[in-house]
């Protein structure tokens, strides 16, 4: 059996280029070891091994309750934004209970009853905008998915409290917004109140203001219950554990930022690169008009729309190219084994590597090209087409993500003329916290309206 090799780039540089220039660092590390890699990166422990072949991935994903776990633990470089008792951090039967909990509002009908919502909230973020006005498309994207998430999460859009949770969400959120500023997750020797003029002193005071609004609604809940309510934190609130426990006000915190950061980073990232994608390639603008165009304004059936297939196509295509997020999840190996004809031993450490798997040319042809069409001339398998990863830790919201994506892109084009406000050329993936999204937030200029 062979041994999986390490890079010959030094681990320090290794370091500062995966937290600097995360897709050069994962481009150049394929040239030199196609399909699976040891990395000497930050933030993920020190035996890391980067796997980009699907099938690997596929054995690695759906074993992962046997040969390999999904330990929480491992996904420390959250815990400043998170807390310990996020889902991100929980393990084994405890880590399950809380997905059983949390996937049911994020699928069927909960799911749909968003639909309005989201083309609502699309039009106004757009509507907003003056004509002529330049702005950044992932500003306004923010301000889309940071609603629908606190609708979700709490079921009111309105309120002093709304508001500063939304304005305090966003602030926190935006604080990894740079590569630079990211290294803070990176290097927990970086996270120290250096006074108040400090990047870390500043992320604390918003996490404590922050806390504070989450506490006092946990509390207000609990003083005033409400049986009618069919909220996230409602259905936290009277979750019970298997010895009758219900969650505690730190877990509840945990649950309510973990959902509001990973649910709006995101897809406020998915939602900027596609109108990047559409407004800086005029023929698959026209094509995707021509199918919203048969809808003649109508977006009544929001579900209808997100059967649309080129629509699909584009957003799926938005996913592959630059996946919002690069990595799955950290798998742990339980037990020795062979995979691929290498040799893998306990406590080893794998991730799945989204962007690599999504860039290779025998599954992509040409894949540096947007091309919408390979997602309707072929059907990919989940392991070959893996945004939101797969197994245990799946993503939770791909259902509402997708749905999002859609929506907002479909409404967004069909009502609002808009134009790319710089050369294609500077728009580039840019690592924003554990994510990468398009540096500079895409500026696009409103030049009129169409419907
Ligand atoms: C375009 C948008 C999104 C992308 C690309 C994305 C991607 C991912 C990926 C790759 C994982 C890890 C899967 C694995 O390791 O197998 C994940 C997990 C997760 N995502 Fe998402 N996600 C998105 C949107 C959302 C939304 C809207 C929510 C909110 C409901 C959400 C909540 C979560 C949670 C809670 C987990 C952890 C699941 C667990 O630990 O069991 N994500 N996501």
């Amino acid at each position: 059996m062979k041994q999986i090799s390490g890079l010959k780039k030094p681990a320090l540089l290794q370091q500062i280029q995966w937290i600097l220039n995360p897709a050069g660092y994962m481009e150049d590390a394929v040239q030199e070891l196609p399909d699976i890699f040891v990395a000497q990166v930050v933030g993920l422990g020190n035996t890391l091994v980067f796997v980009n072949d699907p099938q690997a991935i596929q054995y690695i994903l759906t074993n992962d309750r046997k040969e390999f776990t999904a330990p929480g633990e491992i996904n420390q470089i959250l815990v400043p934004l998170v807390g310990d008792t996020s889902i991100f951090l929980l393990s084994g039967d405890r880590h399950r209970r809380q997905r059983q909990l949390l996937m049911p509002p994020f699928h069927g009908d909960r799911m749909r009853a968003y639909g309005e919502l989201i083309i609502n909230l699309a039009d106004r973020a757009m509507s907003e905008m003056p004509v002529g006005q330049t702005f950044l498309a992932r500003s306004a994207t923010q301000t889309i998915s940071l609603q629908v998430m606190l609708q979700a999460v709490f079921g009111v859009q309105q309120g002093e409290s709304y508001e500063q949770l939304r304005y305090l969400t966003g602030a926190m959120a935006d604080t990894f917004s740079s590569p630079l500023a990211s290294s803070f997750l990176f290097f927990p020797s970086l996270q120290k109140d250096w006074g108040s003029w400090s990047p870390w002193a500043k992320f604390l005071q918003q996490r404590q203001q922050l806390d504070t609004l989450l506490y006092a609604e946990i509390a207000d809940r609990r003083a005033h219950p409400d049986a009618s309510r069919t909220d996230i934190l409602s259905l936290l609130m009277a979750a019970q554990d298997e010895t009758g426990q219900p969650m505690t006000d730190q877990e509840l915190r945990d649950e309510l930022v973990s959902l509001l950061i990973a649910g709006h980073e995101t897809t406020a990232s998915a939602m900027a690169w596609a109108l990047y994608w559409v407004h800086a390639l005029p023929e698959v603008r026209t094509k995707l008009l021509a199918e919203l165009d048969a809808l003649n304004g109508d977006f009544s059936d929001p579900m209808a729309i997100a059967r649309l297939p080129y629509l699909t196509a584009v957003c799926q295509e938005t996913l592959r190219i630059y996946p919002i997020a690069m990595l799955t999840f950290p798998r742990q190996v339980q037990q020795p084994i062979e995979l691929m004809g290498y040799a893998l031993e306990p406590g080893m450490i794998l991730v799945g590597c989204i962007y690599l798997v999504h860039q290779r040319p025998d599954l992509y042809p040409n894949p540096k090209q947007f091309q919408p069409e390979r997602f309707l001339d072929k059907k990919f398998s989940s392991y070959e087409f893996i945004p939101f990863g797969g197994g245990a830790r799946r993503c939770i919201g791909e259902a509402l993500a997708m749905f999002e994506l859609k929506l907002a892109l479909a409404l967004i084009l069909s009502r609002y003329e808009l134009a790319l406000a710089e050369p294609q050329s500077s728009v580039k993936p840019q690592r924003r916290g554990v994510t990468l999204a398009p540096g500079g937030g895409v500026k696009l200029k409103r030049i009129g309206q169409r419907g």
